[in-house]
């Protein structure tokens, strides 16, 4: 069976989880893709299947044609319900003492007042009014946002909870503690609210995600004693769902994480829950430049650490796509702001493509993402000798796990082609202005290939084009006679929901028509001239 992502049983590694480093890190890229079915669609237990559960869900909102009950709805959720809180990896940094900014034993701090006095604001919406005592920390706020809806994209409004006052975090009892003496806010008659901080709102991930209670209590003294106070505002969230999956990385983590923190300047300290070494190690660089200060893992740490405001959870828009909106996304960062912050964080030297013309010689770069497994471009020479002979230099690459190196070679590039599958999550590497070139397989691909990266790619301000194979292009018809339905009406695929999907679309290789694929080719290059 491919050795993809999906193929791998989503229970959580437990004490051998030291094994699995290697082949994680192994593991390329280019196979870590979206919408790949692994083989067990009956024991629901791979990542790739819940991924297009996922995708299946919000199609079915699309699509007229898709019956919400469909066995997909009902298939069991991710094995991941249990905590990979003892994994044993070695964690690759720690906390830090010599930070200034985190003092050690803050209750012996004479600068720290020790007993705030706090009010809380009645209404999410309102501002708090109260006179702040002398002395006190600030007054408790507490918003929530989640009941957000984005219609057709269920999973783009996860509950994020921002928080300010005598904040207290106690991760050995997954508890956010709020000294609020007015017991105001969002909160159960218990006083407590629950929040699971994945940014992706997806029921069939939910269970495999830390759930964090914030608890508000009427005074410092029922809260549990600070022993690191913090200087910087905090965020909670997990790394749990489909991580791993490149495009999932950036789409339910990353991207969020920037969302919600860019603004800060690095000023800020983020508490990982459903903590992965592997995972927290492959993006240090990324997280380094969010965040200033060592990562904390929730999981295991032992500490009370005190912050004077934060966030439970984070912001997020679609995949690969970030909008402007009033309270999500106050500082109206785009996707050219989040490549620019790759850029810097990857150090890639290109935010414009090379600019063709008279007075260069210069050949445009292609870089080709192949893939091995499924949507193979089975001519790829063939295409790649084409390109060559209308005057691209073209790189042929699967995209590994060296993410800066693979960052790199992108960055390098004026065009990428790739055929349709998580591969193309690479363009967010590409200057500013280079032409992603996305080959859709056959099947009425229309909506994906549009919204997870047609429509990103325009969003990045990159020069997009589509190429759709026709029926002749595709193995489909070595296993489907022409008068077959997913010839003649691909739609009634789409209607199986998952299996037909997966066991159809998604498993074929395809090989393009030179005669017809040529012209796609050229406007890629007319593309780089403009
Ligand atoms: C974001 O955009 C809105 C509407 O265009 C504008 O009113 C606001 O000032 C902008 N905010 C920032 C931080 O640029
Ligand atoms: C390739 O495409 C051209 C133009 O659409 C068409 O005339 C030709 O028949 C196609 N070749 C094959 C083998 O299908």
């Amino acid at each position: 069976m491919a050795s993809t992502a999906y193929s791998r049983p989503s229970k959580p590694p437990g004490p051998a989880a030291g094994d699995r480093k290697g082949p994680r890190l192994a593991k390329e890229l280019g196979r870590i893709e979206p919408k790949k079915l692994g083989i067990g669609l009956v024991a629901g237990c791979c990542l790739a299947l819940l991924t297009y559960l996922s995708f299946a869900r919000l199609f079915a909102i699309y699509s007229p044609v898709f019956d919400s009950s469909s066995l997909v709805l009902k298939n069991t959720p991710p094995a991941t319900t249990t905590v990979p809180a003892t994994e044993t990896l070695p964690v690759q940094q720690e906390t830090q003492v010599e930070d200034q900014k985190d003092v050690p034993d803050p209750e012996a701090d004479p600068n720290m007042p020790n007993l705030p006095e706090v009010t809380t604001e009645k209404d999410q919406q309102e501002e708090a009014t109260t006179t702040k005592p002398a002395g006190a920390i600030s007054e408790a706020k507490i918003t929530c946002d989640e009941n957000g809806v984005d219609e057709g994209f269920p999973y783009a409004r996860p509950p994020v909870c921002e928080l300010a006052g005598d904040i207290r975090i106690s991760p050995k009892e997954k508890a956010m503690y709020l000294v609020n003496p007015s017991g105001a806010g969002p909160f159960d008659s218990n006083g407590e609210k629950k929040i699971r901080p994945f940014a992706r709102k997806d029921d069939f991930l939910l269970p495999g995600v830390v759930e964090v209670t914030i608890k508000s209590v009427s005074s410092a003294a029922v809260a549990p004693q600070c022993t690191r106070r913090h200087d910087v505002p905090v965020v909670v969230f997990s790394v749990a769902g489909y991580t791993d999956n490149f495009f999932h990385d950036n789409t339910d983590v990353l991207i969020p994480l920037f969302l919600t923190t860019e603004h800060l300047k690095g000023e800020v300290q983020f508490l990982i829950t459903n903590f992965k070494p592997w995972w927290v190690h492959k993006f240090t660089p990324l997280l380094k430049k969010l965040s200033n200060y060592d990562v904390i893992n929730f999981d295991k740490d032992e500490e009370v650490h005190c912050f004077r405001s934060g966030h439970l959870g984070m912001y997020r828009d679609r995949d690969l796509i970030i909008s402007p909106h009033p309270t999500r996304n106050p500082h109206n960062y785009s996707m050219v702001d989040y490549n620019r912050f790759l850029r810097r964080a990857f150090n890639l030297p290109r935010d414009a493509p090379a600019v063709l013309g008279e007075e260069t010689s210069a050949k445009p770069k292609m870089l080709i993402i192949e893939r091995k497994g499924t949507r193979k471009l089975l001519n790829l020479r063939e295409v790649s000798a084409l390109c060559e002979a209308l005057g691209f230099a073209v790189t042929v690459a699967e995209a590994g796990a060296d993410v800066r190196g693979f960052a790199d070679r992108v960055n390098a590039a004026d065009v990428l082609l790739a055929v349709h599958g998580a591969g193309l999550t690479n363009q967010i590497f590409l200057p500013t202005g280079a032409v992603l070139v996305q080959i859709v397989p056959w099947g009425k691909m229309d909506w994906m290939a549009t919204n997870f990266y047609g429509q990103p790619a325009r969003d990045m301000r990159l020069r997009y084009v589509e190429y759709y194979v026709s029926e002749e292009e595709t193995t489909l018809k070595d296993k489907y006679p022409r008068d077959h339905y997913v010839f003649k009406d691909p739609m009634r695929i789409h209607a199986q929901g998952w299996p037909g999907i997966a066991e159809i679309i998604m498993k074929q290789d395809v090989m393009v028509n030179m005669t017809r694929f040529k012209p796609f080719l050229l406007k890629a290059l007319d593309e780089l001239q403009e």
